[in-house]
């Protein structure tokens, strides 16, 4: 649905990705080159196997990042630290005052992929959560609950009332990145409170609602977690990433696996949108006419939330006319192995076309 009377390019502030799997090894060298296209900086999740707990881990691990950058392209990753039940107050603060990482990452146990070694119980890491609120370190969180008695599609709507609204109520100063939000509980949630609460939406979300997992036979390539919901929340995202709010962000929550993993009896949660994430985002701004706020929701609010400066490189996205339009590939290969990426095939609608630096 491209409005006849849209602009056709658009520049603005290089924009950011607030959440991003980015693996390691073979996979990592295979995917960070897409991130680092399209974005200054990345929140890098820390759910390795083993997960990253410890200073030294996160700083290795930064270096093998870098070290993946193509030569010329400037990415900075931002790390993150992976809370367990053992994980101290001091630690956290220790790696938050060195800039080891800049947020810490709450994953309910068995919540979603690695997250065995997650937090089992929210009361019983309070202590590191108090320190947090008081050095003013975000807790970006996975809002989920994980009782297999609860429907999948209820999880993000029932942590809210049992678990995410009592934290915001007992530490009300704390930062909290309620990360990639699912439903129209979650967007009313974030809006009820201050700004200290934001969210990050992926644009697969904004894309598909959960028919897309079943059109036609199982569909693993567009099972991620939290799963797809009802087309009413999608348009709800649409929304709330659409309206300007500065408490909803772009994070792509980029995961890729092997297509062998997703392909299989028991399939492995995550997309790898990285190619196509930005052009996808983009799309959804121009159908809701709000092409005037994607700089807002992909270049600005992100760093106002993180307390970091704004990108000073401007990008130029244009409109690609479809038969000259660039294709996403099919496959994207890693090692002996491929990947399936988002909208794999298909024609990308923006394209990246230059980069410039701001005068100071
Ligand atoms: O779909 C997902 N994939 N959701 C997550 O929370 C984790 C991620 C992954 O690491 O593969
Ligand atoms: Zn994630």
């Amino acid at each position: 649905m491209t409005q006849a009377n849209s602009p056709t390019a658009l520049t603005i502030r290089r924009p950011d990705d607030w959440h991003v799997h980015l693996r390691d090894g073979d996979m990592l060298s295979a995917v960070v080159p897409y991130t680092a296209h399209s974005f200054a900086r990345a929140i890098v999740m820390p759910n390795l196997v083993p997960p990253l707990t410890a200073r030294a881990e996160v700083s290795a691990y930064r270096d093998r990042i870098k070290a993946a950058v193509p030569k010329g392209v400037s990415f900075e990753p931002l790390m993150t630290a992976y809370l367990t039940d053992t994980i101290t107050p001091a630690e956290i603060a220790a790696g938050f005052a060195d800039k080891t990482w800049v947020a810490a990452k709450l994953y309910p146990a068995k919540a979603t992929t690695n997250s065995d070694f997650g937090v089992t119980s929210v009361r019983g890491i309070l202590p590191v959560l108090e320190k947090m609120a008081e050095i003013g370190m975000p807790l970006l969180v996975h809002g989920e609950v994980t009782d297999p008695s609860v429907d999948i599609f209820d999880r993000e709507s029932l942590f809210i009332d049992t678990i995410l609204a009592l934290l915001c109520d007992r530490l009300p100063e704390l930062k909290i990145v309620f990360e990639h939000v699912t439903t129209a509980d979650a967007v009313a949630f974030v809006k009820s409170r201050p700004q200290n609460v934001a969210a990050t939406i992926t644009a697969h979300h904004l894309h598909i609602n959960r028919n897309a997992m079943f059109q036609g036979g199982l569909r693993p390539h567009f099972y991620c977690l939290p799963v797809a919901k009802r087309e009413i929340h999608r348009l709800a995202l649409r929304d709330a990433a659409t309206s300007g709010d500065p408490r909803f962000f772009l994070g792509t929550d980029s995961a890729p696996h092997l297509a062998r993993d997703k392909e299989s009896a028991c399939g492995c949660a995550g997309l790898f949108t990285a190619p196509s994430a930005l052009a996808a985002y983009l799309q959804v701004f121009e159908e809701e006419s709000a092409l005037d706020r994607f700089e807002g929701f992909a270049s600005l609010h992100g760093p106002a939330f993180y307390g970091l400066p704004v990108n000073a490189q401007r990008i130029t996205l244009r409109r690609s006319p479809s038969a000259s339009a660039e294709r996403v590939a099919a496959q994207i290969s890693a090692r002996d192995q491929h990947i399936v990426p988002f909208w794999a095939g298909e024609a990308l609608p923006w394209k990246i076309e230059a980069e410039a630096a701001i005068p100071a």
